[in-house]
């Protein structure tokens, strides 16, 4: 799904594991994965505290150059072809060209191919792995609670019914279900640091956050 709204490319990851894409993904991952604390501190602690190490060492593994490369080919192969597609690199193929066409483009300047690839593997990297975690554990958390996944499964028959379309105007309406994907963000969220820095004061839900 991630593969196909990125790149328009239909990897169906759960009955064909062996696409090159779904390959460099599983082993970016399968190379960022922290299995205890300690793990967890040697990667976290450079990466928000000293990240001037990165200027000496290089983090990444080939996996991460190697679905550099694969967005980069894409992006060539339709600049070659006059093709431009409607996901999310066509929409900033499409971005680029105009902004090149525009009068004001100067403080535009940013948005060039190594842009535009890097924002496709970071799409890509960074819609993998969080929606697959976010799926496993909410599936756990069902499995251990009966009474929460019999509700969703009555939710999800009422809305759709039997062998009806799960569109995305469904999904919409599935409350339950989506309060339970919240709550489960909740307890085991796939991303545990926040490093954004607020610059000014902000009400997010009226009355209730506030950064
Ligand atoms: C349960 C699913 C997800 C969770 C929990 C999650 C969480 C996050 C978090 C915490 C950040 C850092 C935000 C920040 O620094 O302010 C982030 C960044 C990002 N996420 Fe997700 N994400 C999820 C799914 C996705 C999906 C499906 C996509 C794309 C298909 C995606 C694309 C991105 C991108 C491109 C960034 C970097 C944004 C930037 O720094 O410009 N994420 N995500």
């Amino acid at each position: 799904m991630i593969a196909r709204c990125a790149f328009s490319i239909e990897s169906d990851a759960t009955s064909n594991s062996d696409q090159e894409i779904i390959k460099e993904a599983r082993n970016l991952f399968s190379f960022f994965h922290p299995t205890s604390w300690l793990d967890t501190l040697a990667f976290t602690v450079p990466v928000f505290y000293f990240p001037f190490i990165f200027k000496f060492v290089n983090p990444f593994p080939d996996s991460m150059y190697k679905l550099w490369n694969i967005t980069d080919d894409i992006m060539k192969l339709r600049e070659k072809r006059g093709v431009q597609g409607t996901d999310f690199v066509g929409r900033l193929m499409e971005l680029k060209k105009e902004v090149a066409s525009s009068p004001n483009a100067d403080h535009h300047k940013a948005l060039n191919d190594t842009n535009i690839t890097a924002q496709g593997t970071v799409f890509f990297a960074a819609g993998y792995e969080t929606t697959a975690n976010t799926l496993s554990t909410l599936c756990y958390e069902l499995a251990t609670k009966p009474d929460l996944q019999d509700r969703i499964y009555e939710e999800v028959r009422e809305i759709v019914g039997r062998g009806g379309k799960i569109t995305h105007e469904a999904i919409e309406k599935m409350e339950f279900l989506e309060a339970a994907i919240q709550e489960n963000l909740r307890i085991n969220s796939p991303l545990l640091v926040q490093n954004r820095v607020c610059m000014k004061d902000c009400e997010v839900i009226e009355s209730c956050y506030y950064l």
